[in-house]
């Protein structure tokens, strides 16, 4: 079993709206196993600092403010290609071209309220893990007993 890991963060608004029991069960349904997780209202410098490749995106400030009005759940999903197939459970990021069957697709309508963040690559989920989690409080390891029949 390959030992890919992704960073899936539920927004403010995803927290709000009750879906963090939603969007948890989507991926463990799937099969991928939860290595990491903590709610966290995060200062708007470390908000800045997660989104810094999108500065002077005219969007940049409001995504900034919003993302730090409200406590995010930070998670570690771990699994088989997770990283590509965690994106597709999200589904588009926005909301109005995400399909049926993906978590946007059946909670959002607006991209600036669009419920969940996912790492777009390997290397890129390394990254935000470090910001988030840090080298001392990363994923744990542990074996299911599903694990093989996943
Ligand atoms: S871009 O312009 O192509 O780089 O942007 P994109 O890859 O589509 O999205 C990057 C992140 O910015 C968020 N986003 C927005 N937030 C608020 N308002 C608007 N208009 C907006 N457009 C894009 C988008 O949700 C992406 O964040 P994450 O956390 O990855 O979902």
């Amino acid at each position: 079993m390959a030992t890919e890991q992704t960073f899936i963060m539920i927004k403010p608004d995803g927290v709000q709206r009750q879906l963090v029991g939603e969007i948890i069960g989507r991926f463990e349904r799937r099969g991928y196993s939860l290595v990491g997780m903590k709610m966290v209202h995060a200062s708007k410098e470390h908000i800045e600092k997660h989104y810094e490749d999108l500065a002077g995106k005219p969007f940049y400030p409001g995504l900034c403010n919003y993302m730090s009005s409200g406590p995010v759940v930070a998670m570690i999903w771990q699994g088989k290609d997770v990283v590509k197939q965690g994106r597709a459970l999200l589904g588009a990021t926005n909301p109005l071209a995400s399909a049926p069957g993906t978590i946007r697709g059946d909670f959002a309508i607006d991209v600036g309220r669009n419920i969940c963040h996912g790492s777009d690559a390997v290397d890129s989920a390394k990254k935000e893990i470090a910001l988030w989690f840090g080298a001392q409080d990363g994923a744990i390891s542990y074996k299911r007993a599903i694990d093989q029949w996943i």
